[in-house]
């Protein structure tokens, strides 16, 4: 694995489990110091101490998104913690909403609005955060997780596709805003990604990963990994001419 991070600072939110645990591990073994935050401290403090007891610098801090002192507080610790801050990653989503995520005229608004708080608002709230520190270093890179759902039209779930558009636009307004300043702003959009939580719960539907592998143009469904390649590739000065993008990740199944 190459060292392309180095010694970096960089914040991980949403951390705990799927596609952004995968990806303190893979920033970790290209050499960055990372505190990974999550609404689930247990399971950002399981995938620390893993990073820790292999030999690299990790923190867990709690943190809901959703919540606007939280993640001030958790912004300022990981400062302190790290030193700085080179790099961040919002993965953060509210997975659990998209399940009663029906369609327009069913679904109920506090599954909107749940969805909205988290997966745009609370990215919103953790750039607000993170930018000052970003600014001060000259790697300064975000990443947020958005989704293929953002673009694909689907006839459900239509609150995570509008939270997953408006951080599209909010990652073009952040990239458009300070990109001058030295900030890279970009999001990773995953296509359906089989996370290990998801293999172990085994409660996804065997029709749907048929679904998925038939329309796929790869020979595989995605993994967290892959994901997380991307990821360490924006924050890193591979990354540095890649800026206001939504870089989509998902074996050829939606071309863009
Ligand atoms: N897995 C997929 O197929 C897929 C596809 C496209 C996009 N995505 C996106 O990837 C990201 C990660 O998804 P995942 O599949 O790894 O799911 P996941 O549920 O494993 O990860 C989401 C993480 O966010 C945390 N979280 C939820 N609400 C939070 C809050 N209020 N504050 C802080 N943390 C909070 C959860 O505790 C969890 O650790 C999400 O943004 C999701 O929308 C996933």
């Amino acid at each position: 694995m190459q060292a392309r991070l180095k010694d970096r600072a960089i914040v991980v939110v949403g951390a705990g489990t799927g596609i952004g645990a995968a990806t303190v591990e893979r920033l970790c073994a290209e050499g960055a110091r990372v505190c990974a935050a999550d609404l689930n401290l247990p399971a950002a403090q399981v995938i620390a101490a893993r990073m820790t007891a292999s030999g690299h610098e990790a923190h867990a801090l709690g943190v809901d998104i959703a919540d606007e002192d939280s993640v001030g507080a958790c912004i300022a610790d990981a400062a302190a913690l790290l030193g700085g801050i080179d790099g961040v990653h919002v993965n953060a989503a509210d997975m659990g909403a998209i399940m009663q995520d029906s369609d327009a005229l069913g679904v109920d608004l506090a599954i909107f609005d749940r969805t909205i708080a988290v997966n745009l608002r609370g990215h919103l709230l953790c750039t607000r955060a993170a930018l000052p520190h970003l600014l001060e270093s000259p790697h300064g890179a975000i990443v947020y997780t958005s989704s293929a759902a953002a673009i694909s039209g689907e006839p459900e779930r239509p609150s995570y596709a509008a939270s997953k558009s408006g951080l599209n636009a909010l990652m073009r307004h952040v990239a458009s805003k300070w990109g001058r300043q030295g900030l890279t702003a970009n999001c990773v959009a995953p296509g359906f990604v089989m996370t290990p939580e998801m293999v172990a719960a085994g409660t996804v539907p065997p029709e749907w990963i048929d679904h998925c592998l038939a329309h796929t143009r790869s020979t595989r469904l995605g993994r967290v990994e892959d994901i997380a390649a991307m990821v360490a590739l924006l924050l890193s000065a591979d990354g540095r001419w890649i800026n206001g993008q939504v870089i989509h990740v998902n074996g050829g199944t939606l071309l863009t």
